[in-house]
């Protein structure tokens, strides 16, 4: 795609030989947006909005579901050049693109059911002493939704489609690595929705979101990221009070592993939690508590299983682990090993940790103590840092020290043993999987965290809430 000004290249984590040796591939660009052309985004979203005038926000509700019909119908006709784009812009495997697109549609048909639900309890008349009342779900105003880098695609679309279905007019910023994959729905989205419902924002965020939030003019902002980010965003808006966020942000989710753990089991669903899309995943499991007594076996068997994973370009059969997205990912994967290893801790599978261009061979890392990175930092790649304990009091005590409240899978046999453990868990985290890895789908299932891990709550439904208000038209008989 041309564009006039000046441009951001986009280079593939995926290298190509050249004469200077194997280099990133030049997949793209996009443009720098300016400040002023985030204004001029900002007064296009309000231009539409019309102080809840809009033709958008006045729309019925089965009219509004015909354009989300209408974008459904184009965005499938773009599947396979978005899946494409993904596997080349940050790395997932052709299998998990197809998970994502398939998903993402799956999630946009659920939403449309769901928002019938929601307009037939709208369109309920209650009757109280001499009062007619009609509740109904009223937009908010104008969102700023920004996604992250590793489902481009899905999660940014679990904040986007029930923002503009509600009835919001819409700033949309894509990230940084995933700004392509977006472009084959642009004009999907412009051809499907009035003018100025959906407004594409480029540019490096720290020259972009400032001036929008300083606005005060953000009523919503729906942001998937770190929370540095978040609260830096949210800072800038002058009337905290005036504004919703939803927000997915960090998170170190747990396992606990006891000594009456299946451990075939346990083996082959932390590598899936903590290596699945090389553990770029906010759900990732990225620490790894294991009993004293089970610790040695579980490593041999997860050394075993490592070995058999396949790793190589996203578009070859059964692979599993591919290049990771960031370029500064592989250096900071390195120095949270080399930590770990001066605080004590070893390397225990062959080649753990090994870089190869953009490659990151898995690392097995242990035993892991507080002093350490590893410990306490959200590594997002494919490092496994195992906790050796004796006591359920010892990650028990992790999770209320940590400043994560996401998820913990916990890995058991023993009936009694997860009846001790659910409550304390599930009063500390937003999600508690037994006997399976940390995971945020099936999408229609509530999606949140507690304390910085998130705010507000995603999922179909509850989406739906958050991106709109319960209001009332009360009529006196
Ligand atoms: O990064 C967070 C994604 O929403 C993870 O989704 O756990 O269903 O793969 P998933």
């Amino acid at each position: 795609r041309k564009w006039n000004g000046p441009v951001t290249e986009v280079y593939s984590p995926i290298l190509v030989q050249t004469n200077e040796g194997p280099k990133r591939k030049l997949i793209g660009t996009y443009p720098i947006g300016t400040e002023k052309e985030a204004n001029e985004a900002l007064e296009a979203a309000l231009a539409a909005y019309d102080n809840g005038r809009g033709e958008w926000p006045t729309m019925s509700v089965s009219n509004r579901i015909e354009c989300l019909e209408r974008f459904v119908y184009k965005m499938g006709e773009q599947r396979d050049t978005v899946i494409k784009l993904i596997m080349w812009e940050i790395g997932k495997s052709y299998a998990d693109s197809v998970k994502e697109f398939d998903r993402t549609v799956e999630y946009i048909n659920n939403t449309i059911d769901a928002l019938k639900d929601l307009d037939r309890e709208s369109s309920r008349f209650s009757i109280e002493e001499g009062v007619i009342a009609q509740i109904r779900r009223s937009p908010l105003g104008v969102v700023l939704c920004m996604g992250p880098f590793n489902y481009p695609l899905n999660e940014t679309f679990t904040t986007l489609i029930p923002a503009i279905i509600m009835g919001n007019t819409l700033l949309f910023k894509p990230p940084k690595h995933g700004t392509l994959v977006h472009y084959p729905l642009l004009k999907a989205f412009q051809e499907s929705f009035p003018k100025g419902v959906v407004n594409t924002v480029y540019g490096r965020g720290a020259d972009v979101t400032p001036g929008l939030m300083k606005s005060g003019k953000i009523n919503v902002l729906a942001f998937i990221g770190s929370s540095k980010v978040a609260n830096d965003l949210k800072k800038n808006h002058p009337k905290l009070n005036r504004l919703r966020a939803i927000l997915s942000l960090d998170a170190k989710n747990a396992s606990i592993i006891t000594k009456n753990a299946d451990l075939s089991l346990a083996v082959n669903e932390s590598i899936l939690g903590s290596l699945s899309y090389n553990g770029q995943r906010c759900t990732a499991i990225k620490i790894l508590f294991v009993h004293k007594s089970i610790v040695d076996a579980f490593i041999a068997k997860l050394n075993e299983t490592i070995a058999g994973l396949k790793y190589g370009l996203p578009w070859e059969k059964g692979v599993m682990l591919t290049p990771v997205a960031e370029p500064g990912k592989p250096a900071y994967l390195t120095e949270c090993i080399n930590d770990a290893i001066a605080n004590g801790a070893q390397v225990m599978n062959e080649n753990g940790g090994t870089v190869a261009e953009s490659f990151v061979y898995p690392a097995v890392v242990y035993p892991v103590n507080n002093k350490m990175k590893l410990y306490r930092e959200e590594q997002f790649g494919p490092i496994i840092p195992i906790v050796p304990f004796e006591s359920l009091d010892e990650p028990i005590n992790y999770l209320i020290e940590s400043p994560h409240g996401q998820q913990v899978s916990v890995f058991t046999t023993d009936p009694g043993e997860t009846a001790h453990l659910i409550d304390p868990l599930v009063n500390l985290v937003s999600r508690v999987n037994i006997n399976s890895q940390c995971q945020r789908g099936p999408d229609v299932f509530p999606f949140t965290g507690r304390k910085d891990s998130a705010e507000g709550t995603l999922s179909v439904v509850d989406a739906l809430r958050s991106f709109s208000i319960r209001s009332l038209v009360a009529s006196k008989m």
